[in-house]
């Protein structure tokens, strides 16, 4: 069935749209390169300010480099006051990556993109900007809290968690969040992506093309398959009741959220990354049920389908020991994947050709119209 899908070029599987020179996904040997890097590499070593440097620059920063761009970023973090005031009236029903989506289209309203050459600096005040934003529209929506974003955080990743728990985080917790956030930075032709290069091609701005890719990376299929998977696992008291619940989904044929993958055919190198801080995070919290249920799932998952968890499923236990509440997990992505993004609009910007493809046409044979007082 997965080889007729294929073959029948159903969501353009396979098939090459374009040129980039920012990532591999899924070629053989290391699975996912950045600029050249292996994204495990990267994790290990590098702070997510570096990976965005790399992927929006070209070349990993060095020691005074880095500052500058850190210094750059920390003082972009403030929110205008029209943002806060959008903020304020958007209910706590809402959906985070509605606030999201509804949050930088405002930014795109207050601090529009005049001209190209202004791509790097529309995108670092997103990247500076966005963690504050979800978290302040958080915390006033559901606590009545107006967070201070202009925090003392060190880096986007304890900007996150700080302005989420206003207070300093657990420098454990920021390693992670580090690691998370570099494991989610890029990630080649994806649907979201896609989406920004599409509207970056008809020269369209750069909050514009942001917008879009939020709205796709929205989908319970992309972006929002670590909330599902979230709320798969809560579900579940222990292992065996872990392996009995999935065994019954996948007998009703129920689709199981964080496993699989449109390109990688074994494995998801990030998932071996977020897998071993989320075995961490546990241990330090000394709960680890929710660990050993995730792991069940993935060995109950293999042995029945082969399938393997991608970056999502092991996400959701590590988000989850952090306290960091489901409806956020998405827009956290958003945070990273942002550099990925702003780094393909720049690609698509410097060789662009309106991107327009064809379609085969289904519909009824040719026909002439009727006139209404006939029909
Ligand atoms: N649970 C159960 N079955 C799954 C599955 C999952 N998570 N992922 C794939 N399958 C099955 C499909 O039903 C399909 O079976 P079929 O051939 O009998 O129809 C087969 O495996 C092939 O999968 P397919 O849906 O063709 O793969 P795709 O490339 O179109 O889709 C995903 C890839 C990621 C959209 C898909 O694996 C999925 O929906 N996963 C869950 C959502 C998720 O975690 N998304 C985050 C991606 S990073």
């Amino acid at each position: 069935m997965a080889k007729a899908k294929e073959l029948s070029g159903a969501g353009l599987r396979g098939q090459v749209a374009g040129k980039t020179a920012l990532s591999t996904v899924g070629k053989s040997g290391s699975g996912l390169t950045y600029r050249g890097y292996d994204v495990k590499d990267l994790a290990a070593h590098c702070e997510f300010e570096e990976v965005a440097y790399l992927i929006l620059k070209g070349e990993l920063p060095d020691q005074a480099q880095l500052d500058a761009y850190k210094a750059k970023l920390k003082s972009l973090r403030s929110l205008p006051q029209a943002l806060v005031e959008v903020l304020e009236r958007i209910p706590a029903t809402a959906h985070p990556m509605d606030v999201m989506r509804t949050g930088c289209s405002m930014l795109g309203n207050l601090e529009t993109e005049q001209s190209f050459e202004q791509q790097q600096d529309v995108t670092d005040r997103m990247l500076a900007l966005f963690p504050g934003m979800i978290n302040y529209w958080y915390n006033f929506s559901h606590k009545g809290l107006r967070v201070n974003v202009d925090t003392d955080a060190d880096s986007i990743a304890e900007q996150f968690l700080w302005t989420l728990h206003d207070a300093k985080p657990d420098a454990l917790h920021t390693r992670v969040m580090q690691a998370s956030l570099i494991l989610y930075a890029e990630h080649e032709f994806n649907a979201s992506t896609f989406t920004a290069r599409v509207c970056a091609s008809t020269l369209s701005d750069m909050h514009s093309c942001v917008t879009g890719a939020i709205g796709s990376l929205r989908g319970p299929l992309h972006g929002g398959a670590n909330e599902a998977a979230m709320e798969l696992i809560e579900g579940m008291n222990d292992p065996e009741d872990a392996e009995q619940k999935l065994l019954g989904m996948l007998t009703r044929k129920e689709k199981i959220m964080g496993f699989g993958h449109a390109i990688y055919s074994e494995s998801d190198p990030r998932n071996a990354v977020i897998k071993e801080w989320s075995e961490k995070l546990a241990q330090a919290s000394g709960n680890t049920s929710l660990y050993d249920i995730s792991v069940r799932c993935e060995a109950v998952m293999w042995r029945e389908k082969k399938l393997f968890c991608n970056a999502d499923f092991f996400h959701a236990s590590a988000y989850n020991y952090m306290g960091i509440p489901t409806p956020l997990f998405t827009p956290i992505f958003v945070c990273s994947r942002l550099t990925g993004w702003a780094a393909h609009v720049m690609e698509q910007r410097a060789d662009n050709r309106i991107i327009r493809p064809s379609a085969d046409y289904v519909g009824v044979a040719p026909r002439v119209v009727t006139p209404i007082a006939s029909r």
